[in-house]
């Protein structure tokens, strides 16, 4: 709730100005006060409500997706991420399939609602969800202290690392050996943080099937990347290999976002994952995927993204 004191502080400071009389300012305060209830009242209070505020949910600005109740549950994502999400002719939210999609179906589904999918780039998805153009964001999405202060995340749902894909015939056997090669990250993935970290330079792409693309074509040394995904790249493109270094990339455990607050949404996604983490779902999941076949990189997938430049 922050910016609405600001904002009439700054009403108050103007009528000072304008020297008006003790009896306006008055009628002003009441107004003020009004209308803030009338804020408060519109988005059902809670500290998850502060950006419905902030954008002036009580005059309609609030988007469906950012009321759970309803029938629809609007999950964020990025499908450029096999073996969570990618898109294909028949997913199982629309076009869109994959472990994460499956997770985000049944979660819907435990609580007598329909999922939907808002794809976007993954850098625009913690924006997306804090401005309610979704419920939850899930996409692989590792949790890192540093997206801790503006999203809250669900009990982590899959563990992963960052790994090196590099051609099978590379010189390259652990992450120091990166030292002087042309690296590949994807822009906004840990695996950037993690390459940043060592402290050596890197370009980014916007997609992973770029970087990789990248790699086959013999333009970089090395792609870093999250380990399920990197498999899904070695098995749909022949001559690469993974190269795992445990001492130089930790451990990495994926969650689902809920906007700052959102307890209520939070508790019904961690009961499903409870669920499905005891009852072998998201195991078999992980396994079946595994073995789908997701190099789909079809006419629709690619024009959607066409515009997408790579960021060097
Ligand atoms: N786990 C990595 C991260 O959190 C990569 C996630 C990419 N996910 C995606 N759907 N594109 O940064």
């Amino acid at each position: 709730m922050g910016v609405r004191p600001g904002y009439w502080g700054r009403l108050f400071i103007k009528e000072e100005k304008a020297t008006m009389k003790k009896m306006m300012k008055a009628i002003s305060v009441g107004l003020a006060l009004t209308m803030a209830a009338g804020v408060l009242a519109g988005c059902g209070g809670g500290s998850g409500s502060s950006s419905a505020a902030e954008t002036g949910a009580a005059s309609g600005a609030e988007t469906e997706a950012a009321s759970a109740e309803g029938g629809k549950l609007v999950f964020g994502t990025n499908a450029e991420f096999p073996p969570f999400e990618f898109v294909t002719s028949q997913g199982v939210i629309d076009k869109y399939d994959g472990i994460d999609m499956a997770i985000a179906k049944q979660i819907a589904e435990d609580n007598g609602m329909t999922a939907e999918i808002n794809n976007m780039e993954f850098d625009s998805l913690i924006v997306g969800l804090q401005n309610g153009q979704m419920d939850a964001i899930i996409a692989g999405m590792t949790i890192t202290d540093e997206r801790k202060e503006e999203v809250d995340f669900s009990d982590p749902y899959y563990t992963a690392t960052q790994v090196m894909v590099v051609p099978e015939d590379s010189d390259i056997q652990k992450a120091s050996d990166m030292d002087g090669k042309k690296i590949s990250v994807i822009q906004g993935y840990t695996g950037e943080t993690a390459v940043q970290k060592l402290g050596y330079e890197y370009q980014s792409f916007k997609k992973g099937t770029d970087a990789v693309n990248e790699l086959v074509n013999g333009k970089c040394d090395v792609v870093v990347i999250d380990s399920a995904t990197a498999q899904k790249y070695v098995s749909d493109n022949k001559g690469l290999k993974i190269v795992e270094d445990k001492d130089a990339f930790d451990s990495e455990q994926y969650g689902i976002a809920v906007k700052k607050g959102n307890t209520e949404l939070l508790d019904k996604i961690n009961a499903s994952i409870k669920k499905m983490t005891e009852d072998g779902t998201i195991s078999e999941l992980a396994a079946k995927y595994a073995d789908t076949d997701t190099d789909t990189a079809t006419s629709e997938s690619e024009a959607e993204t066409a515009a997408e430049t790579a960021a060097k």
